[in-house]
């Protein structure tokens, strides 16, 4: 089956990120086709400065990488390399209602912030149909934020295949109703946004010192904790259910076991961290393994857009 998503480059992935999205991709790839791109033509609609794209589509390569993808199993590659993301959206708006796009809720999420829209962010729902629909993506794993633009896709794929004949399969959004978002240091969800995150490559210090700060209640030593507190919230992730009975009956410090979380999540991401260390080192390393992905992304995008336009020329 394929799978397939896109992800923005937005700086230092955190625990958020890693539970929520990533960790879930990789394990996916074991067995699914999964691709995977990075969305650098979507982020051209917030980021207008060369340095800050490059330095972050280069970190988030280097992240996934470093967290075990496998360029032979994830096809991995940068959205504006295959120009025919951009030519089958172009395709697709000419089908798109405006109707359709004025009811994004993301669009109108933003214009409510006061964001002066530019037509790139109004048209961003139709390249995200074409990201998809190029490569007959069967399963799209989002955000909850995302699915309307799945359905949006979905929507496009209908509209084609009935103007021009089948060619588009159509895709279905995955929101894993499973995960349970990961809290932050101050109890709301973990989010780049709310500046409550720990990040996986933090070093040790300074993941010390977010997880001490982890907000807790003013219980007693003694007394029996909560377990819905942000701090279980997040040692359920690493803590064995022993530990984390023993700390809830009451009896163990709040400062031990958060020392013991921290030395738990260190332990945890420091191979990763290593890794990413030394292929940070190699940006020609890099280079290539999305050249790798790039090819083969090709080979299918072109084919694809092959058949759209037999479909209609
Ligand atoms: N819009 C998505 C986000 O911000 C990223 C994205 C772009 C995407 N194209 C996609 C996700 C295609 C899934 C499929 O999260």
């Amino acid at each position: 089956m394929r799978v397939l998503t896109g992800i923005q480059p937005s700086g230092l992935p955190h625990l958020g990120n890693y539970f929520g999205m990533m960790r879930k991709i990789l394990k996916m790839s074991q067995k699914e086709d999964v691709f995977l791109f990075i969305a650098d033509l979507h982020a051209l609609t917030t980021v207008h400065n060369k340095e800050k794209l490059q330095n972050g589509i280069f970190s988030i390569a280097l992240d996934f990488l470093s967290l075990g993808l496998d360029p032979e199993k994830v096809t991995f590659y940068r959205q504006s390399e295959i120009q025919g993301h951009t030519e089958l959206a172009w395709i697709l708006a000419t089908l798109t209602p405006l109707g359709l796009l004025k009811r994004a809720h993301s669009f109108k999420d933003k214009i409510s912030k006061g964001i002066e829209p530019s037509c790139g962010l109004f048209y961003y729902p139709i390249l995200m149909a074409a990201d998809i629909l190029l490569y007959d993506a069967e399963i799209v794993p989002v955000g909850k934020d995302q699915k309307q633009h799945v359905e949006i896709t979905r929507d496009l794929a209908l509209k084609f295949n009935d103007t021009f004949g089948k060619t588009f399969i159509l895709p279905k959004s995955r929101i894993d109703q499973n995960t349970k978002t990961i809290p932050g240091i101050d109890g709301q969800k973990m989010s780049k946004s709310y500046g409550n995150t720990i990040d996986l490559f933090a070093d040790e210090k300074i993941l010390q010192k977010k997880v001490m700060s982890i907000i807790t209640d003013s219980r007693g030593v003694n007394e029996p904790k909560d377990p819905q507190s942000a701090l279980i919230g997040i040692a359920k992730f690493f803590l064995s259910a022993e530990e984390i009975n023993a700390y809830l009956q009451g009896g163990i410090g709040n400062r031990d076991i958060k020392q013991k979380l921290a030395l738990k999540i260190n332990n945890f991401f420091a191979p990763f961290k290593e890794k990413r260390r030394k292929l940070q080192k190699n940006p020609k390393k890099i280079e290539e393994i999305l050249q790798y992905g790039q090819e083969k992304a090709q080979k299918i995008a072109s084919k694809k857009l092959a058949e759209v336009k037999n479909a209609f020329m």
